[in-house]
């Protein structure tokens, strides 16, 4: 497989997309989930707002866009998983094969990333069930306080939820490309947005909104620090899913005639969409009714039922929102397994339900550190705070942006051009000639002085 002409004719071993649609349903499956609607609203409120937002679209536009096309490429080019893909490219253009430890990196992230996703993804499905059985109705402020509370400090609900969302997953990924994933993504994604658009409009009307608009976008920078600059980073790559192998992963999959800048553009459009509207529905419930921006990994559960709580049948939407929302984290938790799972298929030779159970059950190990965090050892702090915060801070804004980096640098410096080129063989000269700028000095400057600054070196 060493030249061009075969790395031409190389297929995936686990068969390909049945159309465009579909890839872009699954990748953006994977970008939209938790971090968008969880996790965006909650570190914007922590880092002062309005100008960690410009500061995270500065970020998706001008490091997130370029390693985005980039690591479609990477695979589908490969056609394997990440690692292997990284082997095989590797060897190809330069006779190297450690580019694989880049694939490795992205691999270990997914790992720990899915392991306390999930459990977040199980909080969703707690709230879904107390939606359904009217226990979040006549709430206030204390109440959703008080209840938020019973369930971090409850390690076993935790880990039934937990433990439900993995075996979902897991069983999932078991059922393969076809069967699985295509028919997962094409049902949740047009109901979660239908939701979030009642949501705003209740926002407009009924929450103090021109205070949760100027918290979003207005931008004080002296709220800034290198910090909140890392941050705003970091949710970029988890955001969009990038660094991890799951966008070279997906990219393997992809048709060879496909537009790769065509259906980036695409994808980062609606999640950079769906992260400001749920901005824009959280914070003028937060200002309403008197509750902290800074209030962390809880904020969405705080306000959200307090919001449902007001609209008349508020207890069905209310539902229905959490449990979409348990959706889109099961088509990006889908993404966080696909690639370990591969890895195993391809190289263990071991068929893809023990692969998916094997890799599952490590990581729903791993997941009981992250319950713990929020009770049995919350007390255990250290750097970042408690276990949970040092691995969603060592994944999202060390491991991710690391391995981004060399993903792009492979693609734009390692790869010959003429490769690169037929892989973007339908966008004008000037477009390639951008992205490849973009890839060779914009992105790879950008991350290394973002790390450089929060660790204090510059
Ligand atoms: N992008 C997903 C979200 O925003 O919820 C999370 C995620 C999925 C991160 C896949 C990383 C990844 F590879």
């Amino acid at each position: 497989m060493n030249n061009h002409q075969d790395n031409q004719e190389r297929s995936s071993l686990h068969g390909q997309w049945s159309s465009r649609l579909t890839f872009i349903l699954a990748v953006t499956g994977s970008a939209i989930g938790l971090g968008n609607i969880w996790k965006f609203p909650y570190i914007a409120g922590e880092n002062g707002g309005g100008a960690f937002v410009l500061i995270y679209l500065v970020c998706i536009f001008i490091i997130g866009f370029p390693i985005m096309v980039s690591e479609i490429m990477l695979g589908r080019r490969g056609r394997r998983n990440p690692i292997t893909s990284m082997k095989i490219l590797g060897q190809e253009e330069q006779g190297n094969e450690a580019w694989k430890y880049v694939g490795l990196i992205g691999l270990m992230a997914g790992f720990i990333i899915l392991s306390y996703y999930s459990v977040i993804a199980g909080w969703t499905l707690h709230y879904f069930k107390l939606s359904i059985f009217g226990e979040l109705s006549n709430l206030d402020n204390e109440t959703a306080q008080s209840i938020f509370g019973q369930l971090t400090a409850s390690a076993s609900t935790q880990l039934i939820y937990h433990t439900g969302f993995m075996i979902i997953t897991i069983a999932i990924i078991a059922k393969g490309i076809k069967n699985g994933l295509e028919r997962a993504v094409k049902l949740m994604m047009p109901g979660l947005l239908l939701i979030l658009i009642i949501l705003l409009l209740y926002s407009i009307f009924q929450g103090d909104f021109m205070a949760g608009v100027n918290f979003l976008l207005v931008p004080d920078f002296s709220k800034v620090t290198s910090q909140s600059i890392l941050a705003a980073m970091g949710q970029a790559f988890f955001t969009l899913s990038l660094g991890m192998g799951c966008i070279v992963m997906y990219g393997a999959y992809l048709p060879k005639n496909e537009s790769i800048v065509g259906t980036t553009s695409a994808i980062i459009f609606c999640d950079t969409m769906i992260a400001l509207l749920a901005g824009m529905v959280i914070f003028p419930i937060v200002f309403q009714f008197g509750l902290e921006p800074t209030d962390g990994p809880g904020l969405i559960f705080l306000t959200l039922p307090l919001a449902f709580n007001e609209i008349t049948g508020g207890y069905l939407f209310s539902g229905l929102f959490f449990i979409l929302l348990g959706f889109a984290a099961i088509t990006s938790a889908l993404s966080l397994l696909e690639p370990s799972v591969a890895w195993m298929i391809e190289n263990k030779n071991y068929s893809r339900n023990k692969s998916a159970f094997i890799i599952g059950i490590l990581i729903w190990l791993l997941g009981f550190l992250s319950i713990f965090s929020f009770n049995a050892l919350s007390e255990l702090t250290f750097w970042k705070g408690t276990l949970f915060d040092n691995f969603d801070y060592i994944a999202s804004n060390i491991m991710l942006p690391l391995s981004g980096l060399l993903f792009t640098i492979f693609a734009s410096w390692v790869m010959k051009r003429k490769h690169s080129m037929d892989e973007l063989s339908d966008i004008p000269a000037n477009v390639y000639r951008l992205w490849r700028f973009s890839a060779r000095y914009i992105a790879p400057i950008g991350v290394i002085l973002v790390f450089f600054n929060a660790i204090g070196i510059i």
